[in-house]
């Protein structure tokens, strides 16, 4: 057995690796504040995302291999995190204190977008991420209601003052004009006040921005993921195949602007009954990971037709923070955190190949 000095953790520490980031923490200088005292020790691991899917692995295996070769009393691990941000000239400009900002699109309407936008936003908050979710949507606004929120957001210091539920700053055309208004404005009005929702609103510092996008891919979609400097999208399906023929669509919307698609998640993808647990497949079942493999991204998870799901959104509690219903939710945590991971993965590239950023950018 070696001897405890800060060196040897370290050494010790190198056969823990991050699977997403596929190198080793130490050499990813997430080994923080070391600290010897006697035969104890102490040491934070700082992670690139507070809801990191192997959070729990990490920790577990450092102990591991600093015990298996280091005579030591008592460890004590800190898990930590600092979410790394994507650098991008017009987000810095507009958002300036948003590390990331992530949309969740669909082809067709109706997939459960919005219910996915709202119970990732929540997820993540509650794994300790800052985050804020855009209601997008201004044809059809239902973040208000799905969040349980009312009311007018207050204006400080001439700054529209996000509302705030769940841990979660929340903007939507819903508190400020009647729904009915919007419907009829044509798309430099939708995409104008899709403007003003980062240019005028008060964020302050978010480590996510989700954006809950209008259904489809036409042009006032288009505009939107142009205004709205984007780290990357999610898309929603449902598993069948004409829903999935449109999940296409969305990536290919993506693709001409040069967005990275973190992933796909299948929604309604089969009915658990509650009485049997019988799996009912009734929109066919594994669409979305085909589709996936098909455009060579991410898969993140799949979310069974729940009526609570529902339920949820109707009532303004989302089901990710609904202890009657711990499986459902943690499905949808591990989205989010599948989700996170796909960020921290881009921001490393990002970081290791500035060049090829710089040139896509001109
Ligand atoms: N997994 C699920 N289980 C049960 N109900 C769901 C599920 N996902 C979504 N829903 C319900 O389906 C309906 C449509 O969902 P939602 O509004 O989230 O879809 P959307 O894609 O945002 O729709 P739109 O295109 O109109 O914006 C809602 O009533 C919602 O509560
Ligand atoms: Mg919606």
């Amino acid at each position: 057995m070696k001897q405890l000095t800060e060196a040897n953790v370290l050494e010790a520490l190198k056969v823990v690796k991050d699977p997403d980031l596929h190198r080793d923490i130490v050499a990813l200088n997430f080994v923080r504040n070391v600290k010897i005292d006697g035969r104890n020790l102490s040491f934070d691991i700082e992670l690139t995302t507070p809801a990191c899917p192997v959070r729990d692995e990490l920790k577990a295996q450092s102990e591991r291999a600093i015990r298996s070769t280091i005579d030591v009393g008592e460890v004590n691990i800190e898990m930590t995190s600092n979410v790394t941000r994507h650098t991008n000239q017009q987000k810095e400009a507009v958002l300036p204190g948003v590390r990331n900002t992530i949309a969740v699109a669909s082809g067709k309407g109706g997939v459960g977008k919005s219910t996915v936008a709202v119970n990732l936003a929540v997820a993540l908050a509650k794994d300790g991420a800052k985050v804020g979710l855009v209601d997008a949507d201004v044809y059809g606004p239902s973040i208000p209601l799905m969040m349980g929120l009312t009311g007018r957001p207050m204006v400080k210091n001439q700054r529209l003052q996000p509302m705030e539920k769940y841990g979660v700053k929340v903007m939507s055309i819903g508190f400020l004009v009647d729904p009915m208004q919007a419907v009829i404005w044509r798309g430099p009005m939708a995409s104008g006040a899709v403007k003003q929702f980062m240019s005028d609103v008060d964020w302050g510092e978010l480590d996510y921005l989700v954006f809950d996008l209008p259904p489809g891919t036409g042009d006032i979609q288009l505009t939107l993921v142009q205004t709205i400097p984007l780290t990357g999208a999610v898309i929603v399906t449902t598993p069948q195949d004409i829903s999935l023929a449109d999940a296409r669509k969305g990536f290919v919307m993506f693709q001409k602007v040069n967005v990275p698609v973190f992933g796909i998640v299948e929604n309604m993808s089969y009915y658990a009954c509650t009485h049997c647990g019988h799996r009912e497949e009734i929109f066919d079942n594994g669409g979305g990971k085909r589709a996936a493999e098909e455009l060579a991204v991410p898969f993140l998870g799949e979310i069974p037709i729940f009526t609570s799901i529902r339920v949820g959104g109707d009532t303004g509690k989302p089901i990710v923070l609904d202890e009657r219903y711990t499986a459902q939710g943690d499905i949808i945590q591990t989205i989010a955190r599948n989700l996170a991971a796909q960020i921290s993965i881009r921001n490393a590239q990002q970081e290791a190949a500035p060049a090829i950023d710089i040139q896509l950018m001109q």
